[in-house]
């Protein structure tokens, strides 16, 4: 939620703000704005929507200068204006922030600083550590006015810290110390490209692809200070940190549209590739089982877990339930897969002997992080499963396995579900096989597992149909999501996907739960997805089709080849690829994920960057 960028160096900063801000539009695009320091002044350029626009505004209005600082906005508070776009000019005009988070303590703040004189000029909780930070400035510099300005800035900086409660990831400069970017986090990340005299601020490492390989992230609690010469990170309660500067291996190819429309069709048909490098390496023929390195637990220690907990939220939690089904089936490990959001608040019996999960895409998103935080504080070890590399779920992990998806921009996920649902197939085949699957099992599931890249490319050819159909059901405003097992989730991750790049309402269920209460919506005006692939209880989900037809529903359904009775009642089919059923997630997502792009491009939605989304959820 919130893209924050920033630059010093010697390149234009107009230009290299807005591609940071292009790239980190996934996180928010409510509004967008910088504020660059140019012979002494702080100017500011900022507007509602896009940044696209921005960049016409600025364009229009140009801004010079080697130092700057950019966000892009997924508002929490106050609407969607001109006025509460970042950055926010604090005092007179002497300080310039952007922040990612939220201040909780800003209404009495600034009812205290409005009784100091200080005039505010938007509704957010922003503004008020702008005016903070330039209240504390001005306080510092009667105290200590022969001391390098950038010392007393420094201390500004920290005494508004000190004073804000809730979470920041924030950018300040001071217009009398014009050559120095201030940064620091809590609770939302912020990475540091390390150039040749320059450095590069960004909520994640996007913006700097292409710009250099060496990166710091930020730790919670840490400050840094950026001159074009130096940086100096230091902890706020521990003192000076040496950085540890890490290699990124992401290339520009990796965040290119290429010949593709948007990101997420683009993403959708990366899936053969990121299933393949959710694998690699990672398949043991010879022992019949998986190659998990980085769980940082000896095999006998995995022995002793006798349940697990998958933590997560949205698609991510959907992928969790998969991960449930196939735990219980290959491992016989009771799971339970629990939202973040719940759990970080519950007190679940969590015991020595229960292995606990976080499983997301960005490693950003708020409750899943705080839900881990919360199992670790308590002595729980707590692993992640994760695509984005260096994000703050898989740095504090006590271990994890990578998804190595590559960068996911378009807001919905697609090849993220893919590669965590592989994930999990690895991680129950791997504790399977320490315990009760045998070896023909486990070769019989790796050969599976092995045909997968193969199968969901399969899958993809049903893209022309899936176009077509979507014309027939556009225009419809309920929809119903149904499929049993196994395909329970993918139910649900169906009908996510339609609702938030269509606005279509749409209800995920298991097929037999829809005669407990959903067939009451089922009308002519109520398409049912049926997910009907082959496989032990395919009859008692056929049944459900009939209910749903002899109420005159209709009905689409995913099934394989050939399967007449699926194609004598369905009014229209749509065929997958026939697999066994606990890989069945794999290939039943993919035209579902088509079917919600061509829907929401029919009805003239923005698929990549729905409304009121953002890719990470860095907020509560
Ligand atoms: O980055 P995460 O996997 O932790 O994100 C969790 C959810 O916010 C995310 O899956 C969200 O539901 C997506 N927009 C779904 O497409």
């Amino acid at each position: 939620m919130c893209g924050i960028v920033g630059y010093v160096g010697s390149r234009s900063v107009s230009e290299c703000l807005l591609e940071g801000l292009h790239r980190l539009e996934y996180r928010g695009y409510d509004s967008a704005g910088i504020a660059v320091i140019s012979d002494g002044e702080i100017s500011v350029r900022k507007k509602a929507g896009r940044v696209m626009e921005l960049a016409r505004l600025v364009e229009e209005q140009p801004l010079f200068g080697n130092i700057g600082i950019g966000h892009t906005r997924w508002a929490t508070h106050g609407e969607t204006t001109d006025a509460n776009s970042h950055p926010h000019l604090g005092g007179n005009g002497e300080v310039v922030i952007v922040h990612n988070g939220v201040i909780e303590n800003h209404d009495s703040l600034r009812n205290q600083l409005i009784a100091l004189g200080y005039v505010f000029h938007s509704q957010t909780d922003t503004e008020v550590a702008a005016h903070l930070m330039a209240h504390h400035l001005s306080e510092q510099l009667k105290l200590n006015s022969d001391e390098p300005c950038v010392d007393t800035c420094l201390r500004a900086v920290n005494l508004t810290l000190d004073r804000l409660k809730g979470t920041y990831g924030i950018c300040v400069m001071f217009r009398d110390c014009p050559d120095t970017i201030i940064a620091a986090r809590s609770g939302s990340p912020l990475v540091i490209g390390v150039g040749k005299n320059e450095y590069f601020l960004a909520s994640d490492s996007s913006p700097l692809i292409g710009c250099t390989q060496d990166v710091v992230y930020l730790a919670d609690n840490e400050v840094v200070v950026l001159n074009a010469t130096g940086m100096k990170i230091a902890h706020r309660t521990t003192g000076r940190v040496q950085p540890s500067i890490q290699t990124l291996d992401q290339v520009s190819a990796d965040i290119d549209l290429g010949n593709y429309p948007h990101y997420m069709l683009k993403e959708i048909f990366e899936q053969p590739t990121s299933v393949e490098n959710a694998m690699r390496g990672r398949l043991d023929e010879g022992e019949a089982t998986a190659v998990i390195g980085g769980l940082n637990l000896t095999a006998q220690q995995l022995r002793t877990f006798d349940r697990v907990v998958l933590t997560a939220c949205g698609t991510s939690w959907h992928a969790g339930l998969v991960g449930e089904y196939l735990l219980e089936e290959f491992a016989r490990l009771p799971t339970e897969v629990e939202y973040a959001s719940e759990l970080r608040y519950r007190n679940p019996p969590i015991s020595d002997r229960t292995l606990v999960f976080s499983i997301t895409q960005s490693g950003e998103t708020a409750d899943t992080l705080a839900a881990m935080r919360e199992c670790q504080r308590k002595g729980h070890p707590t692993l992640s499963i994760c695509n984005v590399v260096g994000s703050t779920i898989a740095r504090e992990a006590d271990g994890g396995i990578y998804l190595h998806a590559g960068p996911e921009i378009g807001v919905a996920s697609t090849k993220a579900f893919t590669s965590q649902v592989t994930v999990l197939s690895l991680l129950a085949l791997y504790l399977g096989r320490m315990r009760h699957l045998s070896y023909p099992a486990g070769k019989r599931i790796i050969k599976q597992l092995r045909e997968m890249p193969e199968k969901i490319e399969e899958a993809l050819k049903c893209h022309e149909r899936v176009q077509e159909i979507s014309e027939k059901y556009a225009h419809f405003n309920n929809f119903l999501y149904l499929g049993r097992l196994y395909n329970f989730p993918v139910a649900l991750e169906g009908a996510l996907k339609l609702k938030e790049i269509s606005y279509i309402h749409a209800e995920g269920y298991p097929a037999a739960e829809m005669k407990h209460g959903p067939i009451a919506l089922v009308d002519e005006q109520t398409p049912s997805v049926f997910i009907v692939p082959k496989g032990g209880i395919q009859p008692k989900v056929i049944s459900n089709m009939e209910e749903v037809k002899a109420r005159r529903g209709p009905v689409i359904a995913l099934a394989c080849e050939g399967d007449k009775e699926v194609e004598r009642i369905a009014d229209d089919v749509i065929i997958v690829p026939d697999v066994e059923e606990y890989l069945q997630p794999l290939v039943c997502a993919i035209p579902l994920q088509l079917l919600s792009y061509h829907i929401a491009l029919l009805r003239g939605c923005n698929v990549d960057r729905p409304r009121n989304l953002a890719k990470s959820v860095t907020v509560e």
